[in-house]
């Protein structure tokens, strides 16, 4: 399996601290942000990784992260032009890099401690279908993708930011996907924010009923405002002092 990591948008909601570099370098206690994702893919045994970004500050990434071989990798970078284009545009700009083969996909400013790498190995033989993570949050959200499952953890519904959501579990920014993802992605419409929106591709998925779903413990989204930030700052300081990271 091939790694994407997405990097990309213009994170205006964090100005002043995003004129001068791109989100996902800014700290996270002792580590840019974008260190976690791709600490994530090294634990789950994933190696070649393909780092998409948006043009401003796309340097900087070279500079710090380079080929990969400081972390035992090889990175690839890629550009998307259209900030606005969303996570399944930024995702299908990956056609060329990982074409006939399953990705696993991780948002560029999502952080927690679940070890994928069982999930790998198992989403590496299976013949079909996509792998959703969700965690339960204390009050219902509409600031995200809202799962609803059974008590078996098959998944009813997928729904983005829902106005009335149907359970509190958040759709974290970790996602594996067979080898027709970039299919399903030519056939998605833009929605009212104008993105090509990830849920829809789950949902094509979700259709098929190839949509797996599994619940992990903690996730914090570092990058939707200065308060995420700092609270991602403070959490995962504790994480790492309790070896939960
Ligand atoms: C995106 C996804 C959403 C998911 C979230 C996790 O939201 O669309 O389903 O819950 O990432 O970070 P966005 O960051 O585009 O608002």
């Amino acid at each position: 399996m091939k790694g994407i990591i997405l990097a990309g948008g213009l994170a205006t909601r964090l100005r002043p601290l995003t004129w001068v570099t791109n989100k996902h370098l800014l700290p996270i206690y002792n580590k840019p942000m974008i260190y976690y994702p791709i600490l994530s893919m090294k634990k789950a045994g994933i190696t070649e990784v393909l780092i998409s970004t948006s043009p401003d500050h796309a340097g900087d990434f070279a500079e710090l992260l380079k080929d990969g071989s400081e972390f035992g990798m090889k990175f690839y970078y890629s550009i998307q032009s259209n900030p606005k284009g969303g996570i399944a545009n930024a995702i299908g700009l990956a056609e060329n890099y990982a074409k006939g083969e399953k990705i696993l996909v991780i948002l560029g400013d999502n952080i927690f401690g679940y070890d994928l790498k069982n999930d790998v190995e198992e989403f590496s033989k299976i013949k079909k279908g996509a792998l959703v993570y969700g965690v339960k949050m204390n009050t219902q959200t509409k600031q995200y993708g809202v799962i609803e499952i059974d008590k078996n953890n098959n998944v009813i519904s997928i729904e983005e930011k829902p106005e009335n959501p149907k359970s509190n579990i958040a759709q974290i920014g970790v996602y594996m996907y067979d080898e027709r993802v970039f299919d399903f992605i030519k056939k998605l419409k833009p929605s009212l924010r104008g993105e090509l929106e990830v849920t829809d591709l789950n949902n094509i998925y979700l259709k098929e009923k190839t949509l797996y779903c599994k619940i992990i413990d903690w996730w914090i989204d570092a990058g939707t405002s200065h308060d995420e930030l700092l609270k991602a700052n403070n959490l995962v300081f504790e994480k790492i002092k309790n070896k939960k990271i």
